[in-house]
C-alpha cells in the first residue's frame, strides 16, 4: 500500500544529496519512504494526502532519556529555583520511588511519556536504565524499556547507591550486573561526574561493557570540567553527552573525533548550568546533536522543538545546524541509518508542521508546531 504525500512547501530531508525541496512530494511504501522528489515528477501511489503547503522533516531522534521512573521531584526542582544546586544526589530519590513501583507502573508511566514524544513529533527514542542500581531492578528497567522504545542503554553506573562502597559497586556495574542487562541492551553508559563515578571506575564500567559488545555513551563534563569528554574519545564512544563545561582542550578532541557531542539545553536551564558552547564545537569541526535528557530530576521535558529552538536562539546554532542536531546527527550516535533522514529506503518517520517552513521551529518558539506525524509510514498523529 503506498501512499503520495503532496503539498510540502518545503521538505527537509537531511539527505546529503537531497538537501532541502521546495514544492515537494514523498511517496510513502509500507514502512518506508519510497521516492522523494518534484511534486511536479511524483509518480502514482495507491492513495494520496495533501499536506496544504506545510514544511515536512523527518521525526525528532531524542538520543538521551530516562523514561523508566516513577516518582516526583517538583520539590527539588523548586528549591532550585529557589537556589539550591543540582547534584547527582537526588538521583537516590527516584531510584527509591522506582524500585517501590510495579512492571505496570513503570510500563505505563513509559507509555505516557513515548505518547508525550511522539505527539510531538519524535519518532526515534533512546532511554536508559539508571533507576534500578541492584541486578534484578536494572534487568527490570532494560526490559520493559525494549518493550517500547528504540534503543534502550544500561546506566548502571549512574549514581553509587547510597550506603554502598563505591569500589565495590563499580565491581557489580561491570561484572554480574552488566552481564545480565547486556542482552536486553545495545549501549553502555556512565555517568563520569564528580559525586558518581570517576575516571578510573567510568573507564572499568566502559571498557567492561565494550567488551561485551555494547556501543558507549557517556554523561560527562555535565556539571564541571573533568575526564568524561576525554574519556569518551579515548574508548571511542559513539556519544558524549552534556558536555556543558568543556576545556579547549575537550573541543580539540571532539573535533578530531567520531565521538558525537550530545547537548542537552532544557537540562542546563533547569539545572542553572551555562548553556553548552556549541558554536565553538561546530567550528572546530565536531559532530552536534541535540536531545531532550527528559528524567524526573535535571531535565523534565520531552520537547525536541524546545531544544531547538533554544540552540538557535540561545546558543547561536543556525537553524539548519539545530534540525541536522535534532534528526540526522542523534540518529547516527545512534549508529541508525534508518532514520532521521527522508530518502528512498529509510523509515518512512514523517514529521509535517503546522507552519511553511522549518525555520518558524525557532521563529515561533514555545507555539506546538506539530501538524501531523508518521511513524513507519502509518499516520499516528492525529491517530
Ligand atoms: O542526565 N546526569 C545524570 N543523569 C541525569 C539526571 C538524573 C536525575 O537527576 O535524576 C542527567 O541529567
Amino acid at each position: 500500500m503506498s501512499t503520495l504525500i503532496t503539498g510540502i512547501a518545503e521538505l527537509r530531508t537531511q539527505d546529503d544529496d537531497l538537501a532541502t525541496l521546495h514544492g515537494a512530494a514523498l511517496v510513502v511504501d509500507g514502512d518506508r519512504v519510497a521516492w522523494v522528489g518534484s511534486a511536479a515528477r511524483a509518480p502514482a501511489a495507491d492513495s494520496r494526502v495533501d499536506v496544504g503547503g506545510r514544511a515536512v522533516l523527518p521525526g525528532w531522534v531524542d538520543s538521551h532519556t530516562h523514561l523508566l521512573f516513577a516518582g516526583d521531584r517538583t520539590a527539588e526542582f523548586a528549591a532550585r529555583m529557589a537556589g539550591e544546586p543540582y547534584t547527582a544526589g537526588g538521583i537516590a530519590t527516584t531510584v527509591a520511588a522506582t524500585r517501590a513501583a510495579t512492571d505496570d507502573e513503570l510500563r505505563a508511566n513509559l507509555r505516557r511519556h513515548v505518547a508525550e514524544a511522539l505527539a510531538q513529533g519524535t519518532t526515534c527514542l533512546e532511554t536508559k536504565t539508571g533507576y534500578g542500581l541492584t541486578v534484578d531492578d536494572e534487568v527490570r528497567l532494560a526490559r520493559l524499556a525494549a518493550e517500547q522504545v528504540d534503543e534502550v542503554t544500561y546506566l548502571g553506573a549512574h549514581l553509587v547507591p547510597p550506603g554502598a562502597d563505591a569500589g565495590a559497586y563499580t565491581a557489580l556495574a561491570a561484572g554480574d550486573m552488566l552481564a545480565a542487562v547486556a542482552p536486553h541492551v545495545r549501549w553502555a553508559d556512565v555517568f563520569c561526574e564528580t559525586g558518581a563515578f570517576d575516571e578510573s571506575r567510568s573507564r572499568a564500567v566502559l571498557t567492561a561493557a565494550a567488551a561485551r559488545g555494547l556501543g558507549l555513551r557517556v554523561h560527562g563534563n555535565q556539571l564541571g570540567r573533568g575526564p568524561g569528554v576525554r574519556l569518551a574519545v579515548e574508548l571511542g564512544a559513539a556519544s558524549v553527552d552534556h558536555c556543558t563545561h568543556l576545556a579547549p582542550a575537550d573541543v580539540d578532541a571532539l573535533a578530531g573525533s567520531t565521538t558525537v557531542a550530545t547537548l542537552l539545553p532544557a537540562c542546563d536551564l533547569s539545572t542553572r548550568q551555562p548553556l553548552p558552547d556549541a558554536r565553538a564545537l561546530l567550528d572546530a569541526g565536531a559532530a552536534v546533536a541535540l536531545a531532550t535528557n527528559c528524567n524526573p530530576g535535571s531535565s523534565y521535558t520531552s520537547s525536541m522543538a524546545f531544544c531547538v529552538a533554544t540552540a538557535v536562539l540561545q546558543m547561536r546554532m543556525t537553524v539548519d545546524e539545530a534540525i541536522t542536531a535534532a534528526t540526522r546527527t542523534p540518529a547516527r550516535s545512534l549508529n541508525r541509518q534508518d532514520v532521521g533522514h527522508l530518502a528512498p529506503g529509510a523509515r518512512a518517520d514523517i514529521h509535517v508542521l503546522d507552519a511553511p517552513s522549518a525555520t518558524h521551529l525557532a521563529y515561533r518558539p514555545g507555539v506546538p508546531l506539530t501538524h501531523s506525524v508518521w511513524r513507519r509510514g502509518t499516520r499516528v498523529i492525529p491517530p
